[in-house]
């Protein structure tokens, strides 16, 4: 366990907020279950902070701080808190179980946030800032405080709360680029001017926090470490707030592959990094777009015949770091109905999946169900049908029992039988609709009766052929919350409800999260 007083002046802190900011993503949200899932991956794979999530935002969301806290030994966790009483003592209780803690306190202290959004006077807003880290040390030495909307903040304001919020015991000062506004060279001068002109700096670490508005992020958190920043906070997929957060693992692969430019240190496991982001990508339900740096399914594919050439010469002519350095595996053996289950393990280790035995077994059944019914079984199958597995929760209160679909083209409505489990009783129904799809809905509207509204409805073909899985993803939006659904399934018609379940199974986690004002962080 790294002590973070005591660590080289070049290592960077990473501070993962997938579970926090990154669950603040439009149309995400995860069970207790997909947090804790989450969060042994991230202690695994050396993420030295882990914010766990916002303990007073829900009942779900403290009960998710607390057992992360309970599970993780090897990273620090972290509650976001706004700065009254109350948030600051919801985050201490549920993260007293912890054996390392860190409170994260914040408030806005730009003067748009400030006059607007907060109805505060400056002088306020520096009191808040200054009773809420004390009363955070009451509960632990390791207190980080953030000035929301920081690179908004007149210059003079920002370093007189800084410096009172480390008289104050705070350990890690956050300069938060809250809307994605700042560029890298201006960030990295706020940095310097922080570091110059607060007084006490020499006890804190100084951290950064970029949203992606202007697809920045990374440019800048990187600006600012160059600048002497030493804690970057990030999510894995670069998932988060509207156009989302810094991405880990661009963050750490390009701290990695420049090494010669940006000499700073870090203890994350990159090998780890595509298992990390399929694992965040399955339980979200958000797929990583095809071009995604680092992690993209194209991210090491060449397409051009002068590219291939070169690569087949000499890989380093068009690749900048090594697939295997993130965890992907160039074996791009096929399985089939003949593999043995130690083939399947194999692949499955390939691919970067760490399943328990139980997870293991069921995977293996699944995949020679599926070479049942499809010759060839591609690396694109088993991480769908992993995904798929990973979605499906012990705990959700919808699942689907049965389904028979009749549609075509004699003239009558297309009909979804339907047996759907609620709360462990299994109903059914017969719906009908304008076409397969809106039958089957109608039939999960009529055993499942609510208001959400379906925004999108997605496929698309895990791979190539008639045989090929089919890969559905479905939003649903209830009173301006949303939330993703996804799940595969060489039946379109199994896929598209399972994926509604999914989605509807997230709505209801979310249906919890009452506190708007907590929530806009
Ligand atoms: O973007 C932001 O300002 C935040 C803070 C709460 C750190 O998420
Ligand atoms: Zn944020």
């Amino acid at each position: 366990m790294t002590n973070f007083t005591d660590i080289d002046s070049d290592r960077v802190i990473i501070f993962d907020t997938t579970l926090r900011d990154g669950e603040q993503s439009p149309g995400c949200s995860m069970n207790l279950e997909e947090k804790l899932k989450v969060a042994k991956m991230l202690e695994g794979m050396g993420v030295d902070v882990i914010e766990a999530g916002f303990a007073i935002a829900s009942p779900g969301d403290f009960e998710a701080v607390n057992e992360v806290a309970k599970v993780v030994k090897d990273s620090v966790v972290c509650s976001l808190a706004r700065s009254g009483n109350m948030d600051v003592d919801a985050a201490a209780e549920a993260l007293e179980p912890a054996a390392r803690k860190r409170i994260h306190t914040f408030i806005s202290t730009s003067p748009l946030h400030m006059s607007v959004k907060l109805q505060m006077t400056p002088e306020e807003v520096h009191q808040a800032v200054v009773d809420s880290v004390t009363r955070s040390r009451n509960y632990t030495d390791d207190v980080e405080w953030s000035a929301e909307d920081g690179t908004r903040t007149e210059h003079d304001f920002l370093c007189q709360c800084i410096e009172s919020a480390i008289k104050a015991g705070a350990s890690t000062i956050n300069i938060p680029d809250t809307v994605g506004y700042t560029v890298p060279e201006e960030y990295a001068d706020m940095i310097k001017m922080v570091m110059n002109r607060v007084p006490n700096i020499d006890k804190a670490r100084l951290s950064v926090h970029c949203h992606n508005d202007l697809g920045l992020a990374v440019a800048n958190s990187l600006a600012a470490v160059a600048a002497g920043a030493r804690q970057v906070e990030c999510t894995i997929n670069g998932i988060g707030e509207r156009a989302g957060n810094a991405s880990l693992e661009e963050i750490v692969m390009a701290l990695r592959t420049r090494a010669d430019v940006m000499p700073y240190t870090n203890e994350i496991v990159t090998t780890d990094i595509t298992k990390a982001s399929r694992l965040v990508s399955a339980v979200t339900g958000f797929q990583v777009q095809p071009n995604k740096a680092i992690v993209g399914a194209n991210a090491f594919a060449h397409e051009a015949g002068i590219h291939q050439d070169g690569v087949l010469k000499d890989k380093r002519t068009y690749e900048i770091m090594t697939p295997e350095s993130v965890g992907l595996s160039e074996n791009k053996l096929v399985l089939g109905k003949h593999s043995g289950r130690h083939a399947f393990y194999e692949k499955l280790k390939d691919l970067g999946y760490d399943l328990g035995d139980n997870a293991k077994h069921d995977a293996f059944r699944r995949f020679k169900e599926l070479a049942d019914l499809k010759k060839d079984v591609f690396d694109e199958d088993i991480v769908a049908l992993v995904d798929d597995e990973v979605m499906t929760n012990a705990n959700d209160r919808i699942k689907l029992v049965s389904l028979e679909i009749m549609c075509g083209t004699v003239h009558q409505p297309p009909k979804a039988k339907m047996e759907l489990e609620v709360d462990g009783e299994v109903k059914s129904v017969d719906a009908t609709g304008d076409g397969p799809v809106d039958a089957a809905f109608n039939a999960i509207k009529e055993l499942f009766p609510h208001t959400a509204n379906l925004q999108l409805y997605q496929v698309h073909a895990v791979t190539q052929g008639t045989d090929a899985q089919a890969e559905v993803t479905v939003r649903l939006e209830e009173n301006g919350k949303t939330v993703n659904g996804a799940a595969a399934d060489t039946d379109t018609m199994v896929a598209s409800v399972k994926a509604y379940v999914h989605a509807l199974n997230k709505l209801l986690v979310k249906r919890e999260k009452t506190a708007p004002a907590a929530l806009s962080a």
